[in-house]
């Protein structure tokens, strides 16, 4: 079922309204999608107050906070996130997110077809399954605070249920969360697309365990993540992955596609960009000569993708949930790049 979700929770977007395919939070409330973060029993609202049934829980002694009217479901103790400080922004965003920088961005760099193609793809396996017959495939964003490139057909697909949270309140969410300890029943969601978001979070591996146990037998993921890209929200960017180290990271998957999504003509225009404001101690005179040098990302067309792997702005993995690890010798063997010649010696 379509929802309209009421934008306005964060900040900037207070006027905008958008029809979506994601689910209402009463929806989500119905089909008992909701757990602990802390000790994975039932979450239901009453009386306004979200709880854990758990009960020896500490969140069943302490209800969640509710921010701009969406429940942060979130283990306090085990996070970068604090319970006061989302109270006192009403769950706002503390990285800068203004319009006219992803604006900016989009111009420069070409859109994501990559993660829309993929997408589309994971969709049509989805549709297809026998696991979900009689229900639209549920699919879970995570950091989808805000739509993410080349993502805007998801969020209006109205054959998708769509569940999206972030560590900051959105209209693009239903609930404040953190990837560490997803607070949805174990085997719940038919697909998870994570994108620009791995980069971010401390644990990575906690985090792909997270997507594994939240997916059903068979579940499927798509994951973008930078591998030659500058840090990027300041205190809040930890990790980059090669393209063999993210298919690692998600290595009881089984694989369906990987690779580059922006290949080395990207990697080196985000260095100029980043030498520059090195340079002239100034972000707007990187992102002017950026602005001039935005053909440069466009050359990834022309690239070989065994070479442009190995110096990629980001990598992609699309795959499926399985129930082995992939062996030590199968990620050797996996690497995809040109430039590294086995030695027979
Ligand atoms: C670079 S932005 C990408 C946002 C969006 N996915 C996109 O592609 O436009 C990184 C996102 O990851 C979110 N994030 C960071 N740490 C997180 C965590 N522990 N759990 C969930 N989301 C997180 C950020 O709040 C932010 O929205
Ligand atoms: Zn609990």
């Amino acid at each position: 079922m379509l929802a309209t979700a009421q934008a306005g929770r964060n900040g900037k977007d207070h006027r905008m309204e958008m029809t979506t395919a994601m689910l209402s939070l009463q929806q989500m409330v119905d089909e008992d999608l909701f757990t602990c973060p802390r000790c994975n029993s039932p979450v239901r609202p009453a009386d306004g107050q979200w709880r854990c049934a758990g009960a020896r829980c500490v969140y069943a002694r302490q209800p969640f906070p509710v921010v701009a009217g969406v429940p942060a479901l979130v283990d306090f103790e085990n996070s970068v996130l604090d319970a006061d400080q989302l109270r006192t922004t009403e769950g706002a965003s503390e990285v800068n997110r203004s319009g006219f920088t992803s604006k900016l961005r989009t111009f420069i760099h070409p859109a994501n077809h990559t993660a829309s193609t993929r997408v589309a793809k994971m969709l049509t396996v989805l549709r297809a399954d026998a696991d979900h017959a009689g229900r639209r495939p549920r699919v879970l964003v995570i950091g989808g605070g805000t739509v993410g490139d080349g993502l805007g057909d998801l969020y209006t697909d109205p054959t998708v249920d769509l569940v999206s949270f972030d560590i900051y309140s959105s209209a693009a969410v239903q609930f404040v969360g953190d990837g560490h300890a997803i607070p949805l029943a174990d085997g719940s969601i038919d697909g998870v697309v994570i994108q620009a978001v791995l980069e971010h979070v401390l644990e990575p591996t906690a985090v792909a365990a997270e997507i594994e146990r939240v997916l059903r037998p068979g579940g499927m993921v798509y994951a973008d993540t930078p591998f030659l890209q500058q840090v990027h929200e300041g205190p809040y960017d930890f990790t980059r992955f090669t393209d063999s180290g993210h298919r690692y990271l998600f290595r009881r998957f089984e694989r369906i596609d990987s690779g580059a999504v922006a290949g080395a003509g990207t990697a080196l225009l985000w260095s100029i960009d980043y030498f520059v404001r090195a340079l002239t101690r100034s972000v707007r005179m990187g992102r002017i000569v950026a602005l001039c040098l935005c053909w440069l990302s466009r050359l990834d067309r022309v690239l070989d993708p065994k070479y442009s792997v190995d110096a990629a702005s980001s990598v992609f993995f699309l795959g499926r949930k399985t129930d082995r690890d992939i062996s030590r010798s199968e990620i050797i063997d996996y690497y995809q790049g040109g430039i590294y010649v086995r030695s027979t010696s």
